[in-house]
């Protein structure tokens, strides 16, 4: 099954990867946390992209397409995979097609997760995130057993550093100009899924269980 799950900043995309890797065992491929673990790394692909990062902008389109062609020639991509935060431009788009053609795969399906962007932004400001593991949570709407740990490994948990208020509406401008186009290029192709991600965590996943069950 390969997946890509769209939509705005704070949509739940990594909330929602979490639950689906789970399930069907497959590896989540976030071209965000991919550029996190290079900044914390600090090598020369983490330098480059922290500055685009810290103002909301987007890492160029050269530098994340060839990112993902690398990750997309490991093994573990063979079974299925979910993308989370790629493609976000229609160059990117087209630079996936073109490497999926060529690795003889196609996309099964799109699932753009939909939230207003008022929500966004609490959800973006109060969002926690854990140092070792990654799981996200929410100081208000999904908040951990015991604030500032991780209920799954006891890690520490921290704020983004482009959570603040100003990268965020930068953020979410990015995506009205960049990324949302890409609906209507899925949709063109049939491959569209929407899902109303103001509800329950758990409810959402309901959703994105039953289009993905749908299609298998
Ligand atoms: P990235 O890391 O992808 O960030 P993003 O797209 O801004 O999305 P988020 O991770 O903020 O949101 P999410 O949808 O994963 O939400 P989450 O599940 O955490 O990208 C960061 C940056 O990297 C970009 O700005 C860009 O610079 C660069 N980049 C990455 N990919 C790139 C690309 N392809 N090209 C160029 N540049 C790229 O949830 C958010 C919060 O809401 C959490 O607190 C969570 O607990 C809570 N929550 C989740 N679901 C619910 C719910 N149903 N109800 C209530 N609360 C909920
Ligand atoms: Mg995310
Ligand atoms: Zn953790």
């Amino acid at each position: 099954m390969n997946i890509i799950f769209m939509g705005p900043p704070g949509a739940g995309k990594g909330t929602q990867s979490d639950f689906i890797i789970e399930k069907y065992q497959i590896p989540h491929i976030a071209t965000g946390d991919m550029f996190r673990a290079a900044i914390k790394n600090e090598t020369k692909l983490g330098l480059e992209a922290k500055s685009y990062m810290d103002a909301g902008k987007l890492v160029p389109d050269e530098v994340t397409i060839n990112i993902v062609k690398e990750r997309l020639l490991e093994d573990d991509t063979k079974n299925g995979f979910i993308f989370d935060g790629f493609p976000r431009t229609i160059v990117q788009a087209q630079a996936l097609d073109k490497m999926l053609k060529e690795l003889n795969r196609d996309i099964d399906v799109v699932i753009n997760i939909d939230v207003p962007f008022d929500v966004l932004l609490k959800r973006l400001s109060g969002r926690r995130i854990c140092k070792v593991c990654g799981t996200s949570y929410h100081l208000e709407f999904n908040p951990p057993q015991v604030a500032g740990i991780c209920d799954k490994c006891g890690g520490e948990l921290y704020t983004r550093s482009d959570d603040n208020e100003e990268s965020a509406r930068v953020r979410l401008e990015t995506y009205t100009n960049e990324t949302k186009p890409l609906i209507e290029y899925y949709l063109n192709r049939g491959l569209l899924n929407e899902v109303n991600g103001l509800q329950a965590v758990d409810k959402v996943f309901i959703d994105i269980n039953n289009i993905i069950e749908g299609i298998k």
